[in-house]
């Protein structure tokens, strides 16, 4: 559903990703770890189109996001750290408003069940967005996924600043979106949350994948430890090696 291939882009002389090769398949939770500047925010950029790739490409869906940028869309959803929302309308005022700019119309009713489903209630839906917490400005954008049928979602750091108990929310909506055969994209810093939702996770550093691990096979600390020896350049095959004894 998503792929990307040699997918690259520098500005001026930093290179921000580097011969990126990543492919996301629908029912599939990839989570990208990094540390700050690693390139996860350009790699989701790059497939909404957002910016242009130096080299390489990205395809969503088959289609090449340099060709087909406003087809590619469609098949989208994005989830950035902070859903904006026209504060002065409420929870259904913005859906109703997301979704006409995507070409989609729904009764009310449908409106509200999009967001009960996404898990807002509907007292805060009919409230305005100004008074929304972090948590539900993010059930937004998780019932515009759910609205345009999206088939593939990109989060980029969607759980910072969520309390344990929104966090946990999110991570169920998304399991629910990959069991209904989402293709999904999230970066995170949350090494935890990553293994408990993640079926891949990748470790970018400087602008390139380093690793790509299968979550069933590790545990949280593994993959912790796993992250930091690639981020002080020690070897990661001891820990690997005692995760498969
Ligand atoms: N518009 C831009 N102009 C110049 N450099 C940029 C631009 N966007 C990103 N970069 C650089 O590209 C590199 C990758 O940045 P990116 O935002 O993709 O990292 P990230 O992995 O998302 O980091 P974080 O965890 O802090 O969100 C960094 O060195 C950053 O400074
Ligand atoms: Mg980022």
């Amino acid at each position: 559903m998503l792929e990307a291939k040699q997918l690259t882009k520098t500005f001026d002389n930093v290179t921000a990703l580097d011969r990126l090769d990543l492919r996301v398949e629908a029912g599939e939770i990839i989570c990208l770890l990094g540390a700050n500047g690693a390139g996860k925010t350009t790699t989701i950029n790059l497939f909404l189109g957002f910016l242009e790739p130096t080299a390489g490409n990205a395809f969503v869906n088959g289609l090449n996001v340099r060709n087909a940028a406003l087809e590619t869309k469609k098949y989208l959803a994005y989830i950035p750290e902070q859903v904006a929302l026209y504060p002065q309308l409420s929870g259904i005022e913005n859906l109703n408003y997301f979704l006409r700019l995507a070409g989609i119309r729904k009764s009310r009713s449908d409106l509200i069940a999009v967001l009960i489903e996404a898990g807002l209630d509907e007292t805060s839906a009919t409230r305005r967005a100004s008074s929304y917490s972090k948590g539900m400005r993010q059930k937004i954008g998780i019932a515009i996924a759910l609205a345009k049928n999206a088939k593939a979602l990109l989060l980029d750091e969607p759980l910072s600043g969520l309390d344990p108990s929104a966090a946990n929310t999110l991570c169920k909506s998304l399991l629910q979106l990959r069991d209904d055969g989402h293709a999904i994209l999230m970066a995170t810093h949350d090494v935890f949350r990553a293994k408990e939702i993640g079926t891949r996770i990748g470790i970018m550093k400087a602008g390139k994948l380093v690793d790509d691990l299968d979550a069933s096979l590790l545990d949280a600390r593994e993959i912790e430890q796993i992250y930091l020896a690639h981020m002080h350049d020690s070897n990661v095959t001891d820990i690997r090696s005692g995760a498969a004894a």
